[in-house]
């Protein structure tokens, strides 16, 4: 069955003893008041993973996860965090395809599987992000070209990996725009997604993934957003950064 999840993506945002705030912020808020069990991840920048652990302790609902990791286990790659790494640290997550690192750090859909199943082979739940830029979506092609990122990143995935798989649909053009998708849009793009799982797979397959929507989500749309019959949640940016936001948008699910 799949899990409502609100993950908050922190992006290169706080130095440690602002994020250990925010953290700690978050953690007590969303101890004292929210009274959903969707899985809450917070995603610092990688140095602040440790630090952040401490924090969660042993709560059953609060989860770390990472932005990126590399798609080898070790070796001379200058600057590169593993997967093994990440888990070291206690991380359960990892962010994949972002489309800021697609943009930026020329990331391919081939790379890009190779990091999912990395990811998986190491004990990690890969958050593998897709999502089409204005031009392609004003075209009418934002369906054909998420279908592909999804293809060829996560295809070659078992049943029973991909099951393990959490799927977040941000387009690009309402990341960090304040720009939001409509409900409608989001739902329509997410029962694509499901359906395209549904063909590879099985009903029961795409009936296990959480998909979660992102781009501009704040705590006056969340609720509407996630109340969307294949929306199980968000993966937030700049909300994250704000613990009383943040919190309002995990109540969301309330
Ligand atoms: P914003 O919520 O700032 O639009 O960012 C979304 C995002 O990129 C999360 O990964």
């Amino acid at each position: 069955m799949r899990k409502n999840i609100v993950a908050g993506n922190w992006k290169m945002n706080c130095s440690l003893p602002e994020g250990k705030k925010l953290a700690s912020e978050v953690i007590h808020m969303v101890q004292d008041e929210v009274q959903n069990n969707a899985q809450i991840i917070l995603i610092p920048p990688f140095i602040h993973l440790t630090g952040i652990h401490s924090l969660i302790g042993s709560s059953s609902n609060i989860f770390l996860g990472a932005q990126n990791c590399h798609q080898e286990s070790n070796g001379a790659f200058t600057g590169e965090v593993s997967a093994a790494m990440l888990v070291s640290c206690g991380a359960s997550h990892v962010i994949l395809g972002h489309s800021e690192r697609r943009e930026y750090f020329h990331e391919t859909d081939e790379l890009l599987a190779s990091k999912v199943k990395f990811a998986l082979d190491n004990g990690l739940t890969p958050i593998f992000c897709c999502g089409e830029k204005l031009e392609v979506r004003e075209a009418g092609n934002h369906e054909n070209l998420v279908r592909s990122q999804v293809d060829e990143a996560l295809f070659g995935l078992s049943e029973e990996e991909i099951q393990k798989v959490v799927i977040a649909y941000e387009p690009v053009w309402a990341i960090g725009t304040g720009k939001t998708a409509s409900a409608e849009q989001a739902q329509e793009m997410h029962a694509f997604i499901r359906n395209q799982i549904a063909s590879k797979y099985s009903q029961g397959v795409a009936e296990e993934i959480s998909i979660l929507y992102g781009g501009s989500v704040k705590p006056e749309n969340a609720r509407e957003i996630f109340s969307q019959a294949d929306v199980d949640g968000g993966l937030i940016g700049g909300a994250s950064l704000k613990s009383r936001d943040f919190t309002n948008i995990v109540k969301a699910f309330d």
